[in-house]
């Protein structure tokens, strides 16, 4: 049996074309322009690609879009200074500070200073926080939330299925195991989380109904770790040398994808998954932070 592919550049440009329609109904109706800021400190070559497609999104989704570019030497004092201006701009709706940031800069600080209100990451414990109890009115971390997406618009509902995580990351797999467990719909799953010091981690996958990979290792799930007709989200991306490939590397999930995809019954792909579904929440989150902070209903 071949797997049916979960196509996140397709479902992701349904989620933006949905931004794109709220944004024109927000300056129709209510005057408002979401607007997101990116702020990205130091010249990471990877986070740089990252930052510019968020800016160039958001830009042609509508929001006023605006990408902080702060030096390598950047101070903590600076950083926070930075976010003090923005917290108080009322015409910025979500603020995002691109991780990793140079070792000299405290992220937990930094996490702790953005406003909550606009904190479109969902990385304050505030907005955690309100995800695990299943308040509705914070965020959910953009990677998790793009998951839910993909199994909610490819008809698969997780409700009474076993799912299994691979991993215990404070961005992917514990949110998702926070999002996977709610009681409501789209959600509803029975959910083991699986880790570094778990043992028998193929025993687990081989009950599972629903696999999410985010491990951090290149194709660590293989066939024979999962029951045939499992539904198979891929949310890694590792670098793999190949000579073959013109950069000498190329890029693959924590999935053995072409032999995963004989048993399961539905997979994503890496690149195409899961990945373009991150930038799509963002900019769901950024809509939401500007409704919510304007009073705006719906
Ligand atoms: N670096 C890699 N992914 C992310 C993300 O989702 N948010 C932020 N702020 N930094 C990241």
């Amino acid at each position: 049996m071949a797997a049916q592919i979960i196509d996140g550049n397709k479902i992701a440009a349904q989620v933006h074309a949905d931004t794109a329609a709220e944004t024109q109904a927000l300056r129709d109706r209510h005057g408002l322009q979401p607007g997101l800021t990116v702020i990205i400190v130091g010249h990471d070559p990877a986070s740089q690609v990252y930052v510019g497609m968020k800016e160039k999104r958001a830009r042609e989704l509508g929001f006023l879009s605006q990408k902080i570019e702060m030096p390598a030497t950047t101070t903590q004092a600076e950083l926070l200074a930075r976010i003090d201006a923005l917290n108080r701009d009322p015409r910025v709706h979500g603020i995002l500070v691109q991780s990793p940031p140079p070792p000299q800069i405290d992220e937990r600080e930094i996490t702790l200073r953005i406003d909550p209100k606009k904190d479109v990451d969902c990385f304050h414990p505030y907005n955690v926080g309100k995800m695990l109890i299943g308040d509705t009115d914070g965020f959910y971390p953009c990677t998790p939330y793009g998951v839910m997406v993909l199994l909610e618009r490819s008809g698969i509902d997780p409700a009474g299925k076993h799912a299994v995580i691979l991993g215990r990351s404070n961005i992917v797999g514990k949110p998702m195991m926070a999002l996977l467990v709610q009681k409501t719909r789209g959600a509803n799953a029975t959910v083991t989380v699986c880790h570094s010091r778990t043992p028998d981690i193929k025993d687990h996958c081989r009950r599972a109904d629903l696999i999410v990979a985010a491990i951090g290792k290149a194709e660590f799930l293989r066939a024979d770790m999962v029951k045939p007709g499992a539904v198979v989200i891929d949310v890694g991306i590792n670098r793999v040398d190949d000579p073959a490939a013109k950069r000498g590397y190329r890029l693959v999930g924590d999935v053995a994808y072409a032999e995963v995809a004989e048993v399961a019954s539905w997979i994503t792909p890496v690149p195409g998954g899961v990945g373009p579904m991150t930038i799509a929440m963002l900019m769901q989150n950024t809509v939401k932070a500007c409704k919510l902070q304007n009073g705006v209903k719906g």
